[in-house]
């Protein structure tokens, strides 16, 4: 069975079984530079007043993101979006909820300078490390110029390669272990096909590929405007990227806004607001079975540079 075929909204649609893939076991990385990075992705001297690091609403035991509606940076200050996962960021097409960063590298700078998390700037930050005696010499062991905005994301991004949770039960499902799921996560693997969510999540990280309105049958009451704060184009209203749904069992509470503590309601909320859908209350349970599959095994080097 490697097509399926959907109807939605009198619509036929056959999508090929493989649209979601497992992650990969490795990738490979520049080992020097990834230390770097993970050094200074723990490290608070990132922020203005070395309180912040990204490792603070970025917490890698727990899911990496931190549990909260909304994050705290420098001095209390609270954010308006819920903190994604840096866990496998490194497949999504573009950084952030509206994708307004192209990749990893360029997305670093966004926490370095926001007011509301590490309230730094770079030319200051530069001037930091240019003088400390250990990331003086680790950066001009690796980089002809020492330290720089430029280096200092690269070497973060590189660290953040690492940082892909592999071999879940469902990606060994997937690579043909029949035993890794129970039959009640097959069953709502099924569902998610076949009602439609694997039209918006899909690919590797089950999202992250593409762009969708949050809300398409009934309004969601979003202060948020996504993409729209980009394009400034009408129909960008409401509009952001679909989030992954790797690990999604540890990262709530759940959408942008973090309204949904539990799994459970946001997938209800799914199946009205994005299929226009009422399911039984065991389609749910199944389909929240199954995406309790998607959690794969947390790298090994993910403590704290001492
Ligand atoms: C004060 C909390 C906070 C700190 C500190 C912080 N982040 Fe974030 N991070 C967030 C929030 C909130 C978002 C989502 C913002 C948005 O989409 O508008 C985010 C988004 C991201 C994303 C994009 C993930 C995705 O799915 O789009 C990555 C990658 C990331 N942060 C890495 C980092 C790195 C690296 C650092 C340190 C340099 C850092 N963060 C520091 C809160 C924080
Ligand atoms: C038409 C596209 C679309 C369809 C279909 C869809 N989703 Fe989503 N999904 C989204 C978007 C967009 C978001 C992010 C909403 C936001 O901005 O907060 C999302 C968010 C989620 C979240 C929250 C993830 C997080 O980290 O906060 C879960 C869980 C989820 N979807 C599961 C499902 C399930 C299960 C289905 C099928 C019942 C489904 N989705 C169908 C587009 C879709």
């Amino acid at each position: 069975m490697r097509w399926f075929t959907l109807y939605i909204a009198g619509i036929v649609i056959t999508l090929h079984a493989s649209v979601i893939k497992p992650i990969p076991t490795e990738i490979k990385v520049d080992i020097r530079k990834a230390e770097l990075g993970k050094r200074l992705f723990f490290d608070p001297i990132l922020s203005k007043d070395n309180t912040v690091s990204c490792a603070t609403c970025h917490d890698l035991q727990s899911g990496g993101d931190d549990g909260l509606q909304f994050s705290f940076g420098i001095k209390g200050a609270k954010g308006s979006m819920n903190t994604p996962t840096v866990y496998n960021a490194v497949f999504n097409f573009r950084q952030f909820w509206d994708g307004r960063a192209k990749d990893l590298k360029e997305q670093v700078t966004g926490p370095i300078e926001n007011p509301v998390e590490m309230g730094h700037n770079f030319e200051e930050l530069v001037e930091k490390l240019k003088y400390h005696p250990i990331y003086k010499k680790l950066f001009k062991s690796i980089y002809e110029e020492g330290v720089s905005k430029e280096n200092i994301a690269d070497s973060i991004a590189e660290y953040e390669k690492r940082l892909i949770t592999p071999n879940s039960p469902f990606d060994r499902y997937l690579k043909g272990d029949e035993n890794a799921i129970s039959e009640q996560a097959k069953e709502g693997y099924l569902l998610f096909k076949y009602k439609g969510c694997i039209i918006c999540h899909n690919g590797v990280n089950i999202g992250g590929n593409l762009y969708n309105r949050f809300g398409i049958y009934k309004d969601t009451n979003s202060t948020e405007m996504g993409r729209y704060n980009i394009t400034k184009r009408e129909e960008d209203k409401f509009v952001f990227r679909v989030p992954s749904l790797r690990n999604v069992a540890l990262t709530a509470p759940y959408m942008h806004d973090g309204r949904f503590k539990t799994l459970r309601e946001a997938v209800v909320f799914m199946t009205q607001y994005q299929l226009g859908r009422y399911m039984e209350e065991e389609e749910i349970d199944a389909i929240v079975v199954f995406l309790k599959t998607l959690t794969g095994e947390l790298p090994s080097d993910i403590g704290r540079v001492p």
